[in-house]
């Protein structure tokens, strides 16, 4: 706790990014004092303290696929820091009928303070970000889901009490948005990380070797293996995600064969460290990538993680669309 305390010293976190698209852009410094900051906006909302930081200011919410926790905790995060947000579904705005993604960031720039994306390709992010000249903030794409892993890492932190040198195990679909989120925000904040996948669905070969090269300076470690119980190993965090993510739907059928040797059950977490903690950014499928017995079970912290989308986002909020230009 030591080594990262002095992180709670920043009272407003100094970022220096525009945007919020990946966690690989933010440093160790910036990522631990967004979330010191969370953790004590979140103090004071449970106090009852209202806040008007973001006081007139406006997120424009931009879905391509469904959602429950992302859109809400980003609409009640800007109405408690004083701020207002406006749903836009792609199929009600003329993005959804072929207007370019660099036309509706310059016009939405127009408008709004802040732009939240969930999106399909990670590039139709990267291009609003390109063409706005307002914060754009990743609600999820096919890649990446950098807000969820801040309230993931918060949720370590509070239960853990510190991030570096803790080991976080995922068992799952290694290629997908959260596999790699993780891998760069573990490596970011000095965490040991292990991924076990079926052959085939292994990560993101550059999120990789950006990720080992992040986790060489900080100095832990990434496993990639196709071994479950060799990744779960004395893990302190076991993670998973569903098989089949947003947009995949028609492999549900091949992914069901693929990963059943990939379920976070008992028997393969007893591998793990016996006070480890369970997490999943849900939405979840009981009896595939984890068992009624562990996601609902004493280890774990899967509601706790769900409300930490709020506060983690609020400080990411509040950092990006409060910064005095
Ligand atoms: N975890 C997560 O992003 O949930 P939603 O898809 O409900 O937003
Ligand atoms: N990997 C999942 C995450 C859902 C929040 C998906 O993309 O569907």
């Amino acid at each position: 706790m030591n080594h990262i305390s002095k992180w709670q010293q920043i009272e407003t976190p100094r970022i220096t990014q525009k945007d919020f698209l990946t966690l690989a852009d933010y440093s160790t410094e910036e990522i631990m004092s967004l979330l010191y900051d969370a953790l004590e906006l979140k103090k004071q909302q449970k106090m009852g303290i209202p806040h008007s930081h973001l006081s007139g200011k406006v997120l424009g919410l931009i879905f391509e696929k469904s959602s429950t926790r992302t859109r809400v905790s980003f609409e009640v995060g800007m109405l408690q820091l004083g701020g207002h947000a406006i749903f836009l579904s792609s199929k009600d705005i003329q993005l959804g009928r072929g207007e370019t993604v660099s036309d509706t960031a310059k016009v939405l720039s127009r408008y709004v303070d802040g732009i939240m994306v969930r999106t399909f390709e990670h590039d139709t992010i990267e291009e609003f970000a390109k063409h706005a000249t307002i914060p754009v903030i990743n609600g999820l794409t096919d890649l990446h889901h950098p807000a969820q892993v801040m309230a993931d890492l918060l949720t370590i932190l509070e239960y853990k009490g510190k991030l570096a040198g803790l080991k976080l195990c995922y068992i799952g679909d290694g290629h997908n948005n959260m596999a790699h989120s993780l891998l760069d925000g573990t490596a970011k904040v000095g965490m040991h990380m292990s991924i076990a996948c079926p052959e085939g669905y292994e990560p993101n070969a550059l999120i990789t070797q950006n990720a080992k090269k992040a986790a060489s300076k900080m100095g832990n470690k990434i496993l990639i293996t196709n071994d479950p119980i060799r990744a779960i190993k004395d893990a302190d965090v076991v993670v998973t995600d569903v098989w089949t993510s947003m947009g995949q739907e028609k492999e549900a059928e091949q992914r069901l064969q693929d990963f059943k040797d990939f379920q976070v059950n008992q028997g393969l977490c007893e591998h793990a460290k016996s006070d480890f903690i369970f997490l999943h950014c849900l939405p979840a499928h009981r009896g595939e990538e984890v068992t009624a017995d562990i996601i609902d079970g004493p280890h774990s912290v899967v509601f706790d993680e769900a409300e930490n989308r709020l506060h983690a986002q609020k400080a990411i909020l509040k950092a990006l669309l409060g910064k005095k230009s």
